[in-house]
């Protein structure tokens, strides 16, 4: 394992079971080589024929796999870079100048030939995760300014062509919809505009070869940035897919000025012979080991409590009190107050950037209930949405110049409201002393970080100077930021990404973030296929799962409960109902498997998830989740047919010499692992939304 430099040409990375080789060829490009299961040691990569690709219709550079190409001197594929020189010149020729490894990162560096301007291509390997960091930053070393236009975070090559490419094709209340295509020509691109991740995809490849759950060759990668992204797989005539992920280049231009240094968002990426479920633990693993940010990471989330689908804006003191006696009374451990409680806001159309409690609704101030809750034995947490101002709000009407906007046309309204210009300092200040201020003044352990709207009309910047195509990134610089001035100041507190659902699941966020809102959609039959696209990627613990009233808004379907609280049970759990008008056997079946699920949290937050089934074998849905010798498996069966009311599942991640305690829904039976997970159990389900959890548990 570790990083070998081998006679000043190869570059090999090694992690637990993955290989990663470039070289420096003949020509001084730096070319990607392989990328696998371990293959052998330097000298079999030493002495690789270079074939002379090059004729006069198809330049070199656009027939081999590069690490980092420029637009330009002959790439007409996608390329990572593209700059200008003050003198017009449009393409960077580089030489690799420089290399070093240094514990466990490699960095390699490509100067220009004729120009003073630097790339710095980063690999850090996670050995035991298989994971590597890929980043790139780009220096201009001379005394003109550079313009980039584009700067990828990383590149990459892949063998032959024709592989299914996994992403979403999501929306509003439908994120995480698995979508999936061959990539036999031509290019695929996934992208946001959106100054946000976005509903639709997410920031990432997954890239297979008829792979499945179990086996099969997976390449995946996901940027870690929560604003504008672009991820191309390019299947080209020469018998290599090309790869590249990044901030999206769409309106974006970055002036590099002299002496500075730009260094891209890091892409986490991977290689599995395993199949997608491997990919997924490795993730998973990795993200929380690594990037789930303190103090919650190895801390269990609480189960919590939101009153949005219970009283949605109508947010009244005395109510909020009774839900909260309520919701303790069931085990839940920290109550959340959602949007409505500040300014003038009733509905959707006013109050926004009026932090200020509403003394109408809270005539005694904030601090009633906070102090209630609290009685109660449960932290309080609140909604707030930083970035966003109504049009009918003080915020506006003091500083209307705070808004992106176009000076010349009607600002462009989403929810009725607009977006705050993130790239002035002075509203960064405010939200850093807003979330200040409130955090400070009330005992708030909880943030739920909400925006609900995309951004528009950049351009010129609230105080009229005109930063152009730099307002997207200056706008997601100011957004880290503020967030993370904010958690400094606030250390414990616990914070939730949200943005109108999962627009805003990524792995930028999770750097700063305790959570993520995944869809406004709490429909727990929805749930499944919007929990097994996340899963893909992101861990159950990092996913708010509530269990809300029926009919569900989005889809008017009346599930049961106790399928929607498993539903639930598969992530971190949450309970939005309207506690005031459940019935007693309601409340009671909430209050146990609240305690069910605090007894097996550790398993489901902290343990390995195995898609066991998916919907496609009708309509039953199975995963499990391991941890030191514990496992739960959550089944679900979403419509019954005549004669199939009865699987067999193979376990997985068990020891096959260990002997387990399996409590099924009919009793306790003893198997070993080797059983469980090579002949399987044998579950029963029968009715529409039926569902049942089986918990195994190694003897010692
Ligand atoms: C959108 C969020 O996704 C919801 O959960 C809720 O917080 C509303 N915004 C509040 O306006």
């Amino acid at each position: 394992m570790g990083i070998t430099i081998w006679k000043e040409k190869l570059f090999i990375l090694r992690t637990e079971h993955t290989m990663y080789v470039m070289e420096r060829d003949r020509r001084g490009i730096l070319r990607h080589v392989y990328w696998g299961s371990p293959a052998g040691i330097e000298e079999d990569f030493e002495s690789l024929p270079e074939e002379n690709r090059e004729n006069g219709y198809h330049p070199y550079v656009d027939r081999v796999m590069e690490e980092y190409s420029s637009f330009g001197a002959g790439h007409y594929k996608e390329t990572a870079l593209k700059l200008e020189y003050h003198d017009g010149t449009k393409d960077f020729r580089y030489r690799i100048t420089d290399y070093k490894a240094e514990n466990n990162t490699l960095s390699i560096r490509l100067d220009d030939s004729s120009y003073p301007c630097g790339v710095t291509l980063i690999y850090e390997i996670f050995e035991k995760e298989d994971i590597i960091r890929r980043q790139v930053q780009i220096q201009n070393k001379g005394d003109s300014p550079i313009l980039l236009e584009r700067i990828h975070s990383a590149q990459f090559g892949l063998p032959g062509t024709d592989y299914r490419s996994v992403n979403f094709n999501g929306s509003w209340a439908a994120e995480f919809r698995r979508s999936e295509d061959t990539l036999s020509s031509g290019k695929k691109v996934y992208e946001s505009l959106r100054g946000n991740t976005g509903h639709v995809a997410n920031p990432c490849f997954i890239l297979h070869r008829n792979a499945t759950e179990e086996t099969g060759d997976v390449y995946f990668g996901l940027l870690a940035y929560s604003g504008n992204f672009k991820v191309v797989a390019e299947a080209t005539p020469y018998e290599y897919t090309n790869v590249l992920i990044g901030m999206s280049d769409t309106d974006f231009a970055w002036e590099l000025d002299p002496g500075k240094t730009l260094s891209t968002p890091s892409v986490y990426c991977g290689y599995t012979a395993g199949g997608l479920g491997a990919m997924s633990q490795s993730l998973h693993r990795f993200e929380r080991n690594y990037l789930m940010p303190g103090p919650f990471a190895g801390k269990e989330l609480p189960v919590l409590y939101n009153s949005w689908y219970a009283t949605y804006f109508d947010v009244q003191c005395e109510e909020q009190m009774k839900l909260a006696e309520k919701a303790a009374s069931l085990g839940v451990e920290l109550f959340v107050v959602d949007d409505g409680w500040f300014g003038t806001r009733q509905d959707d159309t006013k109050g926004l950037g009026d932090w200020y409690v509403d003394s109408g609704k809270f005539p005694d101030g904030l601090s009633r209930l906070v102090n209630h809750v609290k009685s109660l034995g449960m932290r309080f947490g609140i909604w707030i949405e930083p970035e966003m101002v109504n049009p009918d709000s003080e915020l506006y009407r003091t500083h209307p110049d705070w808004v992106y906007r176009f000076e010349n046309r009607k600002i462009l309204q989403g929810r009725n409201q607009y977006v705050l210009d993130l790239t002035r300092e002075d509203v960064a200040d405010f939200m850093i002393e807003t979330l200040d201020k409130l955090l400070s003044q009330q005992e708030i352990s909880y943030i739920k970080w909400d925006m609900n709207r995309s951004i528009t009309e950049t351009g010129i910047c609230g105080d009229g100077t005109v930063a152009g195509k730099q307002i997207w990134l200056r706008h997601m610089n100011n957004f880290y930021r503020v967030v993370k001035e904010i958690r400094t100041r606030h250390p414990d507190v616990e914070f939730e990404a949200c943005a109108s659902g999962g627009a805003r699941v990524d792995l930028g966020a999770m750097q700063y973030f305790h959570e993520y809102w995944p869809s406004d959609n709490t429909d727990p039959f929805d749930r499944l296929f919007i929990q097994n696209g996340y899963s893909l990627l992101y861990p159950p613990k990092y996913m708010r799962a509530w269990v809300t009233d029926v009919p569900e808004g989005p889809t008017s379907r009346k599930a049961p409960l106790g399928f929607a609280l498993h539903t639930a049970m598969c992530g971190s759990l949450g309970i939005g109902n309207n506690l005031n008008r459940l019935e007693e056997t309601e409340l009671a079946l909430i209050r146990e498997q609240i305690s069910v699920y605090k007894r097996i949290r550790p398993v489901i937050q902290f343990g390995d998830l195995y898609r066991l089934k998916n919907h496609e074998d009708n309509c039953f849905w199975a995963v499990q989740y391991v941890k030191d010798g514990r496992s739960v498996i959550f089944a679900f069966l979403t419509q019954s047919r005549f004669g199939k009311n009865r699987w067999r599942i193979k376990a997985a991640g068990l020891q096959g010499d260990g002997l387990y305690q399996v409590c099924l829904p009919g009793g306790s039976v003893r198997k070993s692992g080797a059983f469980l997970m090579n002949f399987g159990l044998e579950i029963r389900l029968s009715g529409d939304y039926d569902s049942c959890m089986i918990l195994i548990e190694q003897e010692a």
